[in-house]
């Protein structure tokens, strides 16, 4: 099933290969590019509110696990980044009762919100690399 997925993304992107442009975006182990009009954003959303530093990445969504847009936007996520941090009930509480990332990361879905912290929460630490490796990045270019 996610195979195909896959496959069928995959097939997609080439499909529309002569209308993207720029395909020097970087790109995953197989060396498709990744796409942003595909795939969404490349660059991650960190969260620092309440707590810091929560990551969550389009790729790992989009182009690893297929799922489409309209998974996330607009019900569980707004298409604007810092619309989720402004609301009240951001927090695991309401993530653990299915909102949020919990509609999801809900144990049947995919692994439980209750597990593996440190794969959404990467810290002060890593908010720090992440900073940096984007810093090399916009020097690189
Ligand atoms: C698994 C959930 C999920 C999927 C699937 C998803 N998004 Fe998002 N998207 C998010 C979250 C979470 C945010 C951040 C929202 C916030 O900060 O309130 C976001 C933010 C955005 C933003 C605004 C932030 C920015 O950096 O510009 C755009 C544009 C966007 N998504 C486009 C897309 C597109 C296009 C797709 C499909 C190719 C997609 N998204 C698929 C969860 C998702
Ligand atoms: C529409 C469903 C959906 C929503 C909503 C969702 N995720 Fe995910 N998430 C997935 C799937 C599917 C995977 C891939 C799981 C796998 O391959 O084991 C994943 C994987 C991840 C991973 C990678 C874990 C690893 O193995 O390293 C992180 C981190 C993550 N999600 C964070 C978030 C965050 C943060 C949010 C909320 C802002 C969120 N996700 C919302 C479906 C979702
Ligand atoms: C699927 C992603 C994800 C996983 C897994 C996850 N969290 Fe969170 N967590 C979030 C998001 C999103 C927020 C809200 C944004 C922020 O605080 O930066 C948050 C906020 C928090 C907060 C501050 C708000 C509150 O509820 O008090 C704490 C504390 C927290 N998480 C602890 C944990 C612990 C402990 C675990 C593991 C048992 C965990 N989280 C696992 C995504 C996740």
């Amino acid at each position: 099933m996610r195979i195909w997925l896959e496959m069928s993304i995959f097939a997609m992107a080439l499909l529309l290969q002569p209308l993207s442009h720029a395909a020097d975006k970087g790109g995953n182990q197989a060396g498709e590019p990744y796409d942003e009009d595909t795939y969404g954003p490349q660059a991650p959303t960190v969260w620092v509110k309440p707590v810091k530093s929560v990551i969550f990445e389009h790729r790992v969504h989009t182009m690893d696990a297929g799922l489409d847009c309209g998974s996330c936007h607009d019900d569980l996520f707004e298409m604007s980044s810092g619309a989720a941090a402004e609301k009240d009930d951001f927090t695991m509480a309401a993530i653990y009762k299915g909102k949020y990332c919990g509609s999801c990361h809900d144990g049947s879905t995919v692994y439980n919100a209750n597990t593996r912290c440190t794969t959404c929460h990467i810290g002060v630490r890593g908010h720090q690399r992440l900073e940096r490796a984007q810093a090399e990045k916009g020097r690189a270019k």
